[in-house]
């Protein structure tokens, strides 16, 4: 068993370092507010990196033996986007180094990509629920889904997301700026880490409001959502509903199932902690159980 986990990482490093040499792959690398790094990775092989789907990661700068799965994001002109949230090992290595150079650029390279998906597009009704950096694949999703808009069939989605701390938020702003200006995306945060700040009236916000400016030196990097707006105009307004508290998995599947009437089809699609990935999984079969209906569910997760 050791003999093939051994020779698969070989296999890997090398096909990543051909990658490295012959295609001279390169990865910018941004520090995220509250622990987390934003990657952008130049590549000629962006076009099979589809978003929400997952490759391995190697900085030989930051470490030259490891590589790490991470979620594509977005797949524009800027490059392959990853955003990771930062933990001990490998990924505060990145974070230290993107805070020193800030940003930091390097030689990089990327394996994949990998993992299946259910088609979205045979759905009437899709239920997104994220924990935390989970994200990273909802908004990949999302991503996906939008660009492919005109076989979209979902009549609505509902995008739901628990972060412990709105620090977090920034760390998608163009993707939730993007989502929250759609009509047929209905966006609701919880705030799992902070209380309800007395001036906050009400749950329903404009993200513009809530989400600081990108700094200037990041501009180009906004260019990722004009690609994916393509001719989306933007809506006068971009509202998500903001919840200081737990997240109930049953609340989110009822209220989904509201809008749905007999033979509609419905994926629920989550990513995140194996807690949150339970609870859900537990209030989707309790839902088709009590209502005799069908639902679909995909879960992402991996936690030990
Ligand atoms: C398919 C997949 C997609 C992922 N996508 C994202 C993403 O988009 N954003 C994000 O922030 N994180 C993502 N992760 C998690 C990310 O891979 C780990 O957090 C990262 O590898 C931790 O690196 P570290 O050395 O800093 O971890 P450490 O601080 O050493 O460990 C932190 C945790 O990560 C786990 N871990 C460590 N190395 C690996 C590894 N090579 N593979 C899997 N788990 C590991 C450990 O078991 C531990 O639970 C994904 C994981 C998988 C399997
Ligand atoms: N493609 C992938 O497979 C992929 C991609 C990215 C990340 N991930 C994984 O996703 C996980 C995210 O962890 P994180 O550290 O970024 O998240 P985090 O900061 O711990 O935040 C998780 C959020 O989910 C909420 N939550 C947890 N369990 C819940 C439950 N049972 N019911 C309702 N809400 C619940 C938490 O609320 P409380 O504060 O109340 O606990 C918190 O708001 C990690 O395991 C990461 O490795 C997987």
């Amino acid at each position: 068993m050791a003999g093939i986990w051994g020779l698969e990482r070989v296999i890997r490093l090398a096909k990543m370092a051909t990658h490295l040499v012959l295609c001279r792959e390169r990865v910018t690398i941004y520090p995220l507010p509250g622990g987390g790094v934003q990657l952008f990775i130049k590549t000629r092989r962006a076009v099979f990196c589809l978003p929400a789907s997952y490759c391995y990661l190697w900085v030989p700068q930051v470490s030259w033996y490891q590589t790490h799965p991470f979620t594509i994001v977005s797949n524009g002109p800027s490059g392959v986007e990853l955003v990771i949230k930062v933990c001990d090992g490998f990924t505060k290595d990145l974070y230290e180094s993107a805070e020193r150079n800030h940003p930091a650029i390097c030689r990089a390279s990327i394996d994949g990509p990998y993992g299946s998906l259910p088609d979205t597009t045979q759905y009437d009704k899709l239920v997104l629920v994220a924990g935390g950096s989970g994200a990273a694949f909802t908004f990949g999703l999302m991503n996906r889904i939008l660009n492919i808009d005109e076989r979209i069939k979902a009549r609505s989605i509902d995008f739901v997301w628990a972060v412990r701390t709105t620090d977090m938020l920034s760390w998608f702003r163009d993707h939730l700026l993007n989502i929250t200006s759609r009509p047929t995306v209905n966006v609701t945060i919880y705030v799992t880490g902070s209380e309800k700040p007395p001036q906050v009236k009400g749950s329903a916000v404009d993200m513009r409001d809530v989400l600081p400016e990108i700094p200037k030196s990041d501009i180009s990097e906004a260019g990722e959502l004009e690609s994916l707006l393509g001719n989306h105009s933007p809506a006068p307004e971009a509202m998500a509903t903001i919840e200081y508290g737990k997240m109930s998995t049953d609340a989110v599947i009822d209220k989904a199932m509201q809008t749905v009437s007999g033979d509609d089809r419905v994926l629920v699609a989550g990513c995140g902690p194996s807690t949150l990935m339970e609870a859900l999984r537990g209030s989707v079969v309790r839902y088709g159980a009590k209502n005799e209906c069908r639902i679909d569910l995909h879960c992402e997760g991996y936690d030990s």
